[in-house]
């Protein structure tokens, strides 16, 4: 057994500001659960991104190919090609009280920063609420380079509760952000 997440995890915020609740009925129909012909394609973008090493995208692979039932792996297609061009991969924590994990978010690099991942993001959080899920976890990487991943994630209510330093390797800690949902 662990210690506890974080000593104030009662008082995380359920976000920053006031959020709008995305129900069911209103997911963007730009979503829709990964199908395995998808693979190849996800591969690639994680790759494109530059923030997935090689030894990291054949674990994603795995996934991909057997995703667990209760795991959701979700593509945002809106390009004419029928490309995805977004991925999330989240799913719960069996081993826990209803604590979720998003294990992958990524979006082509042409598309950043047009709001996609924020529509991940909010499908992924309505996902949880709907499958009684309590908190959501996102482990990142401090390198510099992911310093907008994690202003990414700030924007969207999660608080950074935990650092394991040198975790990926020598100067690369693991971060942990979370956020209440219930
Ligand atoms: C992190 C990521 C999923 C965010 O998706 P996105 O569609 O670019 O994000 P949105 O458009 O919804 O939100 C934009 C905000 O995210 C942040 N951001 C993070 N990465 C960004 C990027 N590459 N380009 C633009 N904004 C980015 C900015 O703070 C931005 O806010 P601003 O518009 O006020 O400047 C996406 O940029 C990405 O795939 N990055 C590379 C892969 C990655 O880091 N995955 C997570 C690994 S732990």
């Amino acid at each position: 057994m662990t210690a506890p997440l974080h000593p104030n995890v009662q008082d995380l915020p359920t976000s920053g500001r006031p959020e709008p609740v995305l129900s069911v009925s209103e997911v963007p129909s730009m979503l829709r659960p990964a199908v395995p012909s998808d693979t190849p394609a996800l591969i690639a973008l994680a790759i494109a991104t530059g923030m997935f090493l090689p030894h990291e995208v054949d674990p994603v692979r795995e996934v991909l190919d057997n995703c667990p039932a209760d795991h959701r792996v979700e593509v945002w297609v809106d390009d004419p090609t029928g490309m995805p061009i977004g991925v999330v991969y989240f799913g719960p924590d069996t081993m826990t009280d209803r604590k979720w994990d998003l294990w992958m978010i990524a979006v082509a690099p042409d598309r950043q920063g047009q709001g996609i991942g924020g529509e991940l993001l909010r499908f992924t959080e309505a996902h949880v609420r709907t499958g009684g899920g309590r908190l959501l976890l996102i482990e990142t990487s401090s390198l510099t380079k992911y310093d907008a991943t994690r202003v990414f994630y700030g924007k969207h209510g999660y608080a950074e509760v935990a650092c394991i330093p040198d975790f990926y390797a020598d100067g690369d800690s693991k971060v942990i952000y979370a956020k209440r949902i219930a």
